[in-house]
């Protein structure tokens, strides 16, 4: 089999087009391993229009407002209804969907009483159709992978990206392949990727042996690939920040808060405040700080040991299995929109994570516990007095707390980090009862004193 170029036929468009972040090469189309011709970085989408009609963005917010009206499919995505930022689509009936997007701004006022900030919102990405904020992406790769007349799409994954992208595949009648590490991923995530269809191989070897596979496969089959390193991805994963701005009316929060893994969402996060900056839809930026686990911290390492000039891989270990990553593919993107919005990286351990995120669970909105550094994160970037006692802060939740059912109920039975005497008054083990009244109203009764 030999590869096709990734974009034909009909992905040639005047509007985009993919641009080298180290030496700046800017050409129409990219190979399928989305690698500079010239000197083998990343690629970014550039929008080399906007230099001579920048989109007006008075026009676009009202615009963009009396899509939620709309009854197309376009526009009942949040991801979509934002495509003016977005590579332009030849036809808007092309769009693979499944209304992503759209997802809550929650505020989480006992979660900012703990880590000492007046205000304290979870932009919640698990609220997904997947359970997750990777399809926000997906939907924009999928789409163009079909016009590009792919007939397989594959991706390495932690779980999430692969249950996204096996439902969008199926959605936009395509075939896909996920890679995933053995033993190291959530049953929940790999029980999506099989329900919606993908071929799925379990490969003996971690996250990154599995990304590596996978750059090795693009070039030899005629492959599309779906990991972040897909620049599409970026561009719908950019739209978080753009739809909650639009929730917060456009009134910038002084920190955004986002976990670090594979550090494509950091990335796309990054991109979209700077071009919503350069194109005057907000006159200052929010900080973008990312949190690592301490078992998966090649960026904290990176910008500490290597002052973020070249990457320093991991061999990463944490119970979060989503961002059990060691060698991040978007690791210059990362440093580069950190350095431009002034934000911080920071690690958590294993204990503040699954704290963290017992609070947010105990504020009725829940996480995955990737999602929960974001939280600990916080905590400790008050303490070191990089966020002030009256900053407003956002959050981003990635991952729904159902994604990870094992890890919540190993906390609450106390199964993890049992002698971990901070914990156990967040801990709500289930009991089990003879089925009487009596021993129900005595359980009822020891609640009623115990701590909330
Ligand atoms: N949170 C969750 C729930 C994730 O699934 C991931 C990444 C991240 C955070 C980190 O985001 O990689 O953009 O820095 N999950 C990928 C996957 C790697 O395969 O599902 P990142």
């Amino acid at each position: 089999m030999s590869p096709l170029p990734t974009s034909s036929p009909g992905v040639r468009s005047s509007e985009f087009r993919f641009r080298c972040i180290s030496c700046g090469d800017l050409r129409e189309t990219a190979s399928q391993d989305f690698r500079c011709p010239q000197c083998g970085d990343l690629l970014e989408i550039s929008y080399p229009s906007w230099k001579q009609s920048a989109p007006s963005p008075q026009n676009l917010k009202s615009t963009w407002k009396d899509r939620r009206l709309s009854s197309k499919a376009v526009d009942q995505s949040g991801v979509w209804r934002f495509r003016d930022l977005l590579p332009a689509l030849g036809d808007e009936n092309d769009v693979v969907t499944l209304h992503e997007g759209n997802t809550p701004l929650y505020e989480l006022p006992n979660c900012a009483r703990i880590s000492g900030v007046p205000r304290l919102f979870a932009k919640h990405q698990g609220m997904n159709p997947t359970g997750s904020f990777k399809d926000t992406g997906m939907t924009v790769a999928a789409t163009f992978a079909r016009r590009a007349g792919f007939r397989w799409v594959a991706c390495a994954s932690t779980g999430n990206t692969s249950a996204s992208m096996a439902a969008y595949a199926a959605r936009g009648g395509m075939r896909s392949l996920v890679l995933v590490p053995e033993g190291k991923i959530s049953w929940s995530k790999l029980s999506q990727a099989l329900d919606y269809g993908a071929v799925t191989c379990q490969l003996r070897t971690d996250f990154d042996g599995c990304l590596k596979l996978l750059q090795e496969l693009v070039r030899r089959a005629p492959v599309y690939q779906l990991n972040s390193i897909n620049p599409f991805r970026l561009e719908g994963q950019k739209t978080l920040a753009i739809e909650l701005l639009e929730q917060l009316d456009w009134e910038v929060p002084d920190h955004i808060i986002v976990p670090g893994g594979n550090l494509g969402n950091s990335s796309a996060i990054g991109k979209a405040l700077l071009e919503l900056h350069e194109l005057g839809f907000i006159t200052r930026l929010p900080k973008l700080s990312v949190i690592q686990a301490e078992g998966a911290n090649a960026l904290v390492r990176t910008l500490r040991e290597a002052g973020g000039k070249r990457l320093i891989n991991v061999a990463a270990e944490t119970r979060a299995t989503a961002i059990r990553i060691g060698n991040p593919a978007s690791w210059k993107k990362a440093v580069h929109v950190l350095e431009s919005t002034g934000g911080a990286c920071e690690q958590v351990t294993e204990v503040e994570m699954a704290q963290a995120k017992a609070e947010i669970g105990a504020e009725g909105i829940g996480c995955e516990p990737a999602s929960a550094v974001t939280l600990a994160g916080l905590k400790r970037l008050v303490k070191q007095g990089f966020v002030k006692s009256d900053e407003s802060v956002v959050l981003v939740l990635t991952g729904n707390l159902l994604k990870d059912p094992d890890f919540t109920i190993d906390f609450h039975r106390g199964e993890l980090f049992p002698n971990k005497e901070s914990l156990a008054e967040l801990r709500r083990p289930p009991v089990v009862l003879d089925a009487t009244l009596d021993a129900v109203i005595r359980t009822l009764e020891s609640a009623e004193t115990s701590p909330l």
